[in-house]
């Protein structure tokens, strides 16, 4: 079992970004990583949907013998982790990314206000909200959905007077001011990480959850006597629908070449 592979898997490529954490942080692991190209974006989507898709892919991470599975997509961490849980029981362990955010923040006592920004499927759910109230309930969060930060990366606009002006418009907003640290609560959000710093000047503690995740992961399969004792592993990134973007647009978030495999999922 201990060398059986780490399942990921996102709505499409940014998931990478935990992936690529996960691939510095256990070379040794091989991973089985899955993006659902064919059903992206999830942010726009309902709860039903979006949990049905979870379960589904879950499952399908089952059956190629993955010894945990990694939700590595905010919007399917909030609204798909039951399905998840439910079908992985007693078969396979389950990471999400909100959990170990939640946990991470919670230790950190400087925080007092707390902002997360994500997609309207992770916002709308309150998931990040009421977990945080639930671990911490003297900090005060607030949160916001950012929409157009996800298309924005994807199409390259990073550090530039375009990506500037919709974060200023965004990180202005009323519902999330006078915050003494912002979840980045998207795969995609990582990338504009210093971007985003840079816009409070550095006053605010701009939160990656993938490397958090990533350490996470390291503990439970520690724990769980599941690390690989490989010294390096052998990784495979499948996609239920393939274009040439997707491959090319796959460079922003992992660190090193890759090829994108199609996989049919939903037949
Ligand atoms: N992967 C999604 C997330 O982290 C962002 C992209 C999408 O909406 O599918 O929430």
């Amino acid at each position: 079992m201990r060398e059986n592979p780490i399942g990921i898997f996102d709505s499409g490529v940014g998931g990478l970004t935990v992936a690529n954490a996960i691939h510095q942080l256990l070379p040794g692991e091989s991973l089985v990583y899955f993006g659902d190209t064919a059903h992206l974006p999830y942010g726009d989507k309902s709860k039903e949907t979006i949990a049905m898709y979870s379960g589904k892919i879950a499952e399908f991470l089952l059956e190629q013998s993955c010894k945990v599975i990694v939700i590595a997509c905010n919007t399917a961490s909030a609204n798909g982790y039951d399905e998840v849980v439910k079908a992985a029981s007693g078969k396979a362990l389950v990471v999400d990314v909100i959990n170990p955010v939640v946990e991470y923040t919670a230790r950190q006592h400087k925080y007092k206000r707390i902002g997360v920004i994500g997609t309207k499927g992770t916002i709308n759910s309150g998931t990040y909200v009421s977990k945080i109230i639930a671990t911490n309930p003297h900090v005060v969060v607030s949160s916001l959905a950012t929409p157009m930060l996800v298309p924005m990366i994807e199409e390259g606009f990073i550090f530039d007077d375009i990506s500037n002006a919709i974060i200023r418009t965004y990180l202005s907003r009323p519902e999330i001011s006078q915050i003494d640290s912002l979840i980045l609560g998207c795969t995609h959000y990582p990338i504009i990480k210093n971007q985003i710093s840079k816009y409070y000047n550095f006053s605010v503690d701009v939160i990656d959850s993938s490397r958090i995740v990533a350490n996470h992961l390291r503990k439970i399969l520690s724990d769980s006597n599941l690390l690989s004792q490989a010294v390096s592993g052998q990784n495979r990134f499948l996609v239920s629908d393939y274009t040439d973007y997707f491959q090319a647009i796959s460079k922003l978030f992992f660190e090193e070449e890759i090829k994108l495999e199609k996989v049919s999922l939903w037949n």
